[in-house]
């Protein structure tokens, strides 16, 4: 490793220990009122977008380490089921957007009752029950982080509809998550994958758009020895499969 890419990882390291005390610092006045004083309803929505938001930044220092991990050729290996880790990304992504979706998913107990409390939020699951259950041994966290970056990618392109499917095959795993959007032209199919590509021009989506997510993907998916199609075409949504070796 160059001795800047050192430099920088240990930067985007220490930055967790100040988002954890801004994280604290919000929940406290938040959970112990009894002490920190009473708070108006505006007040809270405040804390509360607040504590969202140091939620996402942290993910995002995790991830920019785990890719740095990923690059020196580092796993961690562990059992876990296809359902914890398609409803612990679904968390993730409901917890920025829709916080109240993320603490009915956390009340639900068997696929049906997933299933119910992501479709009425556009997001359809399509797994058969043993490919559900199914345990695999893999580097968990970059399956997350690349099942996480699809998802938000369709989410943030979508008109109405996130489907997301899986299946098993000789020793296989394969994750597809496809969007009714408005489609990739044959033309970016190559470009989308490269960094700092992205499509997000105005100031707001500049700031969730850094063209980065895609290119991550990649470099996780290679390390774990996996492919990613993409099966797109203007104004016909899209669908990106990826397939890993268990
Ligand atoms: N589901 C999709 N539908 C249409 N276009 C997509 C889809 N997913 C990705 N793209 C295109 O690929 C580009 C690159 O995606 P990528 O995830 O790498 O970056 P981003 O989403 O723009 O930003 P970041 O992920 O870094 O926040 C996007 O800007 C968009 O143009
Ligand atoms: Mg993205």
């Amino acid at each position: 490793m160059s001795n800047t890419t050192i430099k920088t990882e240990i930067l985007i390291h220490d930055l967790k220990v100040p988002i954890s005390v801004i994280d604290a610092g919000a929940k406290s006045l938040l959970n112990r009122r009894e002490s920190y004083g009473p708070l108006t309803d505006k007040q809270i929505k405040v804390l509360k977008r607040i504590i969202r938001n140091t939620v996402a930044t942290q993910r995002l220092v995790n991830d920019a380490l785990e890719l740095g991990r990923s690059r020196e050729g580092v796993m961690y290996t562990s059992d876990f089921s296809i359902a914890k880790l398609v409803t612990i990304v679904l968390m993730e992504i409901f917890d920025l957007a829709e916080p109240s979706v993320t603490e009915v998913i956390k009340k639900t107990k068997s696929y049906r009752e997933l299933e119910r409390a992501i479709y009425a939020n556009g997001v359809r699951l399509h797994f058969e029950k043993g490919v559900w259950k199914t345990i695999v041994h893999l580097d968990e966290a970059k399956v997350r982080q690349i099942l996480r970056n699809l998802i938000t990618n369709a989410f943030k392109h979508r008109a109405q509809y996130v489907d997301i499917s899986g299946s098993i095959i000789e020793r296989q795993l394969t994750l597809k998550v496809k969007d009714d959007g408005r489609g990739i032209p044959p033309a970016d199919h190559q470009k989308i994958f490269e960094t700092y590509f992205t499509t997000g021009s105005s100031i707001e989506s500049a700031i969730q758009s850094h063209g980065l997510g895609l290119a991550g993907v990649m470099v996780l998916l290679k390390d774990m020895g996996g492919a990613l199609v993409l099966e797109s075409d203007k104004g016909k949504g899209a669908a990106f499969i990826v397939t890993i070796p268990i």
